[in-house]
């Protein structure tokens, strides 16, 4: 799948503006602060996830402005669709082909991308948080169904959270809402494990190409709920969450479930959370990501947009030629941003795009 054409309107520092990406490797150049992350990032969003670089959509609006909206023509083996981000303060809406779409998350699936970007060494260094998201957005991409199975454990667990904090709560109270979490917990940890087992197979294979005298690579999902290599059944999680609730109404809080869960990254046979160095958490990352986009490839039978984002800023030339050659090595539309120029692997791709950004103007050259 590849984007074609983008359309700007108040966002970030960018000047309102219909960009031409083609269908193949784009690279964009310009010096810093002139807004290269902030083009990637618009593409980004209209993959539906939340930008790499802010939570909060108001930071996407152009500064003293209102409304902002970025549209993107997205081809596909299925055809083209013209999808649409609007962002006011406080309200986020989705377009597809001029109709408004009932809900965010209704963008799922129809346009995947993977970034690579310099946040990504969190992956690996940062909370448990950003690998729990790492895990179930990919697991959304494959899957975009699971969104709702996410969702209504999302819901279940602000309503639980929501009865804790009220004085006289009992465990009558909870009950219904560990039940409800209890299913969707072992769906959720269920899937989570056995896209890690693919996952580890895949980046394990990358990383022995980068990096072979680190060791071994292996992901695995660490979990109250999953045990001995088996995932807990319905009932004994629930059984799991009924030792937990005294525990939980004293602290009143929600201290057991899907969202406590971590992934477990071991290189070499030590914990590379806490012992890996940058340039071998950097291989760690490279490794994951590449794994993701074949396993998306394999699943969907298509590629996912691959953003660059200042990663020469980040990875020696070794590393970078090797990330470029696996990358070209299927037609995948890459688009890089940078400020030294494209590199050898991207020159000679005939189809390249060159693009300039200049204090939020982009012009093709
Ligand atoms: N909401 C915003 N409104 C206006 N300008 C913004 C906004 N957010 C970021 N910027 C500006 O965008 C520029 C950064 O662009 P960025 O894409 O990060 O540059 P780079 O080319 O280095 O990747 C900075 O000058 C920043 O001040
Ligand atoms: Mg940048």
């Amino acid at each position: 799948m590849f984007v074609s054409r983008l359309k700007i309107y108040n966002f970030r520092n960018l000047a309102d503006q219909s960009i031409e990406l083609g269908s193949g490797a784009v690279y964009i150049s310009g010096l810093n602060g002139n807004g290269k992350t902030n083009l990637v990032e618009a593409i980004y969003l209209l993959s539906g996830s939340r930008s790499f670089r802010t939570n909060s959509s108001s930071e996407l609006l152009k500064w003293g402005e209102k409304e902002c909206s970025i549209f993107g023509s997205v081809t596909t083996s299925l055809g083209s669709e013209e999808l649409g981000l609007i962002f006011t303060p406080g309200e986020r809406r989705a377009l597809s082909n001029g109709k408004e779409l009932d809900s965010m998350t209704d963008l799922i699936g129809r346009l995947r991308v993977i970034a690579f970007s310099p946040a990504d060494l969190s992956l690996v260094k940062g909370s448990p948080s950003g690998r729990r998201r790492f895990l179930d957005r990919h697991m959304v991409d494959l899957n975009p169904p699971f969104v709702k199975v996410l969702m209504a454990y999302q819901r279940a667990l602000a309503s639980k959270s929501a009865v804790l904090k009220q004085p006289g709560c009992t465990y009558a109270h909870l009950k219904p809402w560990n039940e409800l979490l209890a299913q969707s917990c072992g769906k959720i940890v269920d899937n989570r494990v056995k896209f890690l087992e693919s996952l580890s197979d895949k980046s394990q294979s990358f990383h022995k190409l980068y990096a072979p005298m680190d060791g071994d690579l292996s992901l695995t999902l660490e979990s109250d709920f999953y045990q001995d290599g088996r995932v807990l059944s319905d009932d004994e999680i629930l059984g799991k969450f009924e030792n937990a609730a005294p525990r939980e109404m004293a602290m009143k809080s929600a201290s057991l479930g899907a969202q406590r869960d971590d992934l477990q990254i071991t290189l070499g046979g030590v914990d590379a959370r806490a012992y890996a160095s940058q340039g071998q958490t950097r291989s760690v990352v490279l490794s994951m990501k590449l794994g993701v986009i074949e396993m998306i490839e394999a699943a969907t039978g298509e590629s996912p947009v691959v953003i660059l984002d200042d990663v020469d800023s980040e990875l020696d030339r070794a590393r970078s030629e090797r990330l470029f050659s696996a990358l070209v090595s299927k037609p995948r539309q890459i688009i890089v941003t940078g400020t030294e120029g494209p590199s050898q692997q991207l020159i000679h791709r005939p189809e390249l795009r060159i693009l300039n950004v200049s204090q939020g103007v982009v012009t093709a050259s």
